[in-house]
């Protein structure tokens, strides 16, 4: 049986590779992409999707636009990440396929409730349509099967404040209401994706095969792998967004403990950032055992809780990075071979 899965995105170089990876992926049946803004402005995020599945001759998965701005808090793009258009220095043809008609958080709800308990919702993006979709039709937390968020800095730095990963610090007062929603989270941080690298000799793998698809993925992420080199000063591009699409597919990858996780929207100071809090039986961490799957020594310093919230999400804390990227860069090699140059 198909897994269903509707992606949530703002493509975004690594949102495009997350939409790669569904259409490579047999097992799954991608229901449709929605789009809200964050990396790039949503007309652009739109467009980009669009034209990402036309490349794979996919244009009846619809995209539906989704909210175009964070609840409260003002835009805040990424073109320094992602390249002006998005999608780095890669310049695909508009997509010829009809606009969907339907908006994304409709289509969030809609997707959800008429599979109730089969669709598994993944987040790659600002929490904006999430968000919304819950507080329009509350009862989609009870019947969605799943729901795998590419989000937060957990213990490490963020990646766009010190304290702040990009889309939770773009949306927090989203991020606070799926998180405080009650839907079967898992949680893939900053953390864990920033080690999760494409290397120049992936790209040279994939280019030996001729195809618009390996031109695409060489041209998007060579602006990626610049911008890593000049802002973290290393050699190799983080597909954030690949590795929570991952998790319908291989959850056996990742190692995850179930915590509460909460975020902070009300300081301007902090805001963005994610609170772990402890959630163990005891009334005081112990100092020298394994709590959360990080050894005691390992656990972030910012808060530890005697008030015992529920656990809200499993974290990954743990991922088999080296066993993702060689599949990941095998489906992008089969997608390549059904597309060669004509
Ligand atoms: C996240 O921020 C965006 O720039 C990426 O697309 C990813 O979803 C990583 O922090
Ligand atoms: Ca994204």
């Amino acid at each position: 049986m198909t897994i269903r899965v509707l992606l949530d995105t703002d493509p975004g170089i690594d949102d495009a590779l997350a939409i790669l990876l569904a259409i490579a992926s047999p097992e799954l049946d991608l229901r449709a992409v929605t789009v809200t803004g964050g990396n790039c402005p949503l007309a652009a995020g739109v467009a980009n999707a669009r034209s990402v599945l036309a490349l794979v001759q996919q244009q009846r998965i619809p995209v539906c636009a989704g909210v175009a701005l964070p609840l409260i808090r003002p835009a805040f793009t990424a073109a320094e990440t992602h390249g002006a258009s998005g999608l780095g220095y890669a310049i695909l043809p508009q997509s010829a396929a009809p606009f969907a008609s339907e908006h994304g958080v409709d289509c969030i709800i809609r997707e959800l409730l008429d599979a109730p308990g089969q669709v598994s919702l993944v987040p790659v993006a600002p929490l904006t349509n999430i968000a919304l979709a819950i507080r329009k039709e509350p009862s989609i937390v009870d019947v969605v099967k799943e729901v795998i968020i590419m989000g937060g800095a957990v213990r490490v730095d963020g990646n766009t404040t010190s304290l702040a990963e990009f889309n939770f610090f773009v949306d927090p007062h989203a991020a606070h209401i799926v998180l405080t929603s009650g839907m079967p989270m898992t949680l893939v941080p900053w953390d864990i994706t920033r080690d999760v690298m494409l290397y120049q000799h992936h790209i040279d793998r994939l280019l030996a095969i001729d195809s618009p698809v390996t031109e695409f993925i060489a041209a998007a992420t060579r602006f990626y792998l610049d911008f890593h080199q000049a802002s973290f000063g290393v050699a190799g591009c983080s597909i954030n967004d690949p590795v929570a699409l991952a998790l319908t597919l291989w959850p056996e990858l990742a190692t995850t403990q179930s915590v509460r996780i909460d975020i902070e929207y009300s300081s301007e100071l902090t805001i963005g950032k994610t609170v772990l809090s402890y959630v163990g039986d005891a009334t005081h961490p112990p100092r020298d055992t394994d709590m959360t799957g990080y050894a005691a020594a390992e656990w972030p310093a910012t808060w530890r809780s005697k008030q015992r919230p529920a656990h809200n999400v499993k974290l990954v804390t743990h991922f088999d990075t080296e066993t993702f990227i060689e599949r990941f860069v095998s489906r992008m090699e089969a997608l390549a071979r059904l597309f060669p140059r004509d």
